[in-house]
């Protein structure tokens, strides 16, 4: 059996349906706002998301999908007390101060709601850098960023990407605590939130230094790239933009794809584009 034939299967088997295909063809043709070829295609519109049925009913106007799975909340580490800085000192951090003080900061009401901070996981040396823009429910129990299941569709992304979780990838997000409404259900950032926010997410880029950044979503996008909120998402998507001289690429969030089908063919344009600026700066 083949590494991808082993791939497919391992897939298939936790129910997360046919693998999304690189073709190099693909990378060397694709114009931003192209669509995928047809094969490409094929793959898109069958995998992952197919296979996973949405209660798209009972979703929040935000990028977010709920799942009703019985989680039990991952231990919480205790906030440490003693060696938290101010947070006026986050552009010199290393990685246990920023951690330490991203896990018992209050600089917004998202603090009250939490269970735990979501502080990012991967490799602290990553090449590539995905944004999304703050945890949910699952989330928020497990500590982790995208482990719902917008996070089974990341991971469909990233193999077919030939990138995994955890190795040469990093997922942190723009908030690192859960926004909910009201009904305490999942929502998107509010501005005073990811402001607040925002200085953590810049140490951690400038600690991981990544070739590309994908940003995961428009609130995404636009926290990063400090851009108008009226920017249309067409502006945002298609166009390679850059913050603090590291290309930045816009695709759809995870989420948005799980229920919008049509749209995984222009995702996966994006991480077509993401990937052939990836090869252009490592290969010059
Ligand atoms: N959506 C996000 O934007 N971030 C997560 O961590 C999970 C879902």
């Amino acid at each position: 059996m083949s590494n991808q034939d082993r791939r497919i299967a391992f897939l298939q088997e936790m129910g997360l349906g046919p693998v999304w295909s690189q073709r190099t063809a693909v990378l060397q043709t694709l114009e931003p706002e192209a669509a995928a070829p047809e094969e490409v295609t094929e793959f898109i519109e069958d995998s992952v998301a197919v296979a996973t049925p949405l209660r798209v009913a009972e979703q929040s106007a935000s990028a977010w999908g709920d799942d009703d799975v019985a989680i039990t909340p991952a231990a919480v580490p205790a906030a440490p007390t003693a060696l938290v800085q101010p947070a006026t000192n986050i552009g010199s951090m290393n990685w246990d101060q920023l951690k330490a003080v991203v896990s018992s900061c209050t600089e917004c009401g998202l603090c009250k709601g939490r269970t735990q901070t979501v502080f990012g996981v991967g490799d602290q040396k990553a090449k590539w850098l995905f944004v999304g823009e703050g945890p949910g429910r699952n989330e928020d129990f497990q500590g982790e960023p995208f482990v719902g299941p917008a996070g089974k569709l990341l991971d469909n992304m990233f193999v077919a990407m030939g990138l995994k979780r955890g190795e040469n990838t990093y997922i942190a997000n723009i908030v690192k605590c859960r926004p909910t409404d009201e009904n305490k259900r999942d929502r998107a950032p509010v501005a005073a939130e990811s402001d607040a926010c925002l200085p953590y997410l810049q140490r951690q880029i400038e600690l991981i230094n990544p070739t590309v950044i994908v940003a995961l979503g428009k609130t995404a996008a636009l926290s990063l790239l400090k851009l108008d909120p009226a920017t249309p998402v067409a502006r945002l998507r298609g166009t390679v933009h850059r913050y603090a001289d590291i290309p930045v690429v816009v695709t759809y969030h995870p989420a948005y794809l799980l229920r919008t089908l049509k749209d995984k063919s222009k995702a996966w344009a994006d991480l077509c584009l993401a990937m052939q600026t990836y090869a252009d700066k490592a290969n010059g």
